[in-house]
């Protein structure tokens, strides 16, 4: 596409879109422009019918024979398998449990424990916290566990990687500025020095397709709550190569991972295969949430997916400079939309008032410290008209100064 369109071409690429009708699945309240699904995904009306069967029939019709009945006690693998599809994973080697920061824990404690004569955790300076921050508490139980970080003890990740490392713990697509890695290349520079490598794939489920499998990944984690739609605090997942599965001992060895849960053994004997990164009893209502959001994406063709993600956000950096060029924003995702999540990032030295004034006005996005304007772009439910008209918000209220008004300046506790 050449030069800026004007909305009757925007309205176009609307009509040939051809996940235009998924749209109508989710439930969006009207006059807002929802631009934080990479934060957390919209609700659609999948999810909801399954809460409430799960709720109204299930839990309290069938109380609990359900855990039997309603396959509840299945469903971590169940869905794992279902969600395997969307990054490359063939059966048997994801699972839907617990909270990526706990994942990260276990499948980073799991890795250390496969290279016993290495000691070093390398990860990136500028990942998001929780990850530096689970890597720190593994390594404190490691005596001796080092942490090398890219952009502080070298430039970049490749420069870090030697014959002492034992894990590498890297995003596909960073948080931030959404600038994405290239899975298969890392990967093999990892084993090629004898590491193992875990991938963060928060924001690249539902968003962006990889090939785990086909990379050869060692081991991922992700959450469901973003691109995946799965609801607020919905169940994280791990992903472990079949490969590895006899090698895995994990720290978290609660009685859903043993091999004999209801044998009620005195002992752990760790379960077989991807079940073992179980620890305890996991939130059904939530894990139906997800199944319900499964549905809707056994709909959808990753590939157009990626198509429209980068059709998006390709648009609105494009309508962003042509529009607001004059008014401090600059640009922190990569131009190029190979390179790129399905976000962009604007730094502006009052960005968190600017996305106060927005939110205001009905486009949602959010803020990342110190001065990020983050927006997240969902082909499922965001269509360039959306992104035609967020950008006229955003031109209006940084040409007005509106963003200036005091109150835009209090912080709330979630930005
Ligand atoms: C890259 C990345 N990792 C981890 C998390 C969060 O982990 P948790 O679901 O445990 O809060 C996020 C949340 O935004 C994230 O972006």
């Amino acid at each position: 596409m050449r030069g800026i369109p004007d909305l009757a071409e925007v309205e176009a690429m609307d009509a040939a879109d051809p996940l235009r009708a998924l749209r109508d699945r989710f439930v969006l309240p009207e006059g807002v422009i929802y631009l934080d699904g990479n934060s957390l995904g919209a609700a659609s009306i999948n999810v909801f019918k399954e809460i409430e069967t799960a709720a109204k029939q299930e839990w309290a019709r069938d109380l609990i024979r359900a855990w039997n009945t309603a396959g509840w006690f299945d469903m971590p693998v169940q869905l794992g398998d279902r969600l395997g599809r969307l990054i490359g994973a063939a059966p048997g080697q994801t699972v839907v449990c617990d909270t990526t920061s706990i994942n990260i824990y276990k499948v980073l404690h799991a890795a250390l424990a496969m290279r016993p004569d290495r000691s070093v955790i390398v990860a990136e300076g500028d990942s998001f916290p929780t990850d530096l921050y689970m890597a720190e508490g593994v390594a404190s139980t490691r005596p001796g566990t080092v942490l090398r970080l890219e952009g502080v003890d070298a430039p970049t990740i490749e420069d870090l990687i030697d014959d002492h490392v034992a894990v590498i713990l890297v995003n596909h697509v960073n948080y931030k500025s959404g600038r994405l890695r290239y899975m298969a290349a890392l990967t093999r520079k990892a084993h090629d020095a004898g590491a193992l490598i875990v991938w963060d794939l928060c924001h690249t489920a539902g968003a962006v397709p990889v090939d785990l499998d086909g990379s050869n990944a060692d081991f991922a984690i992700g959450c469901t709550y973003k691109y995946l739609n799965g609801g607020p605090g919905a169940p994280a997942f791990i992903y472990a190569a079949t490969r590895h599965h006899g090698d895995i001992s994990q720290p978290l060895s609660g009685w859903w991972g043993h091999a004999r849960p209801f044998a009620f053994e005195q002992g752990y004997a760790a379960g077989s295969g991807i079940r073992r990164f179980l620890c305890g009893t996991q939130p059904v209502l939530s894990m139906r949430a997800l199944k319900g959001s499964l549905d809707l994406w056994d709909e959808v063709d990753m590939t157009a997916v990626r198509e429209k993600s980068v059709a998006l956000t390709d648009l609105f950096i494009r309508l962003v400079e042509a529009r607001c060029d004059a008014f401090g924003l600059e640009l922190e995702s990569p131009r190029n939309g190979a390179e790129r999540g399905s976000q962009v990032s604007f730094a502006h030295p009052h960005g968190y008032q600017v996305m106060r004034a927005l939110i205001e006005r009905g486009v949602i996005g959010d803020f990342r410290a110190p001065s990020t304007v983050r927006f997240g772009f969902t082909p499922l439910y965001v269509g360039y008209r959306d992104v035609w008209h967020a950008v006229e918000v955003l031109e209006d209220i940084l040409r007005t100064g509106a963003w200036q008004e005091a109150r835009y300046a209090v912080k709330e506790a979630v930005t």
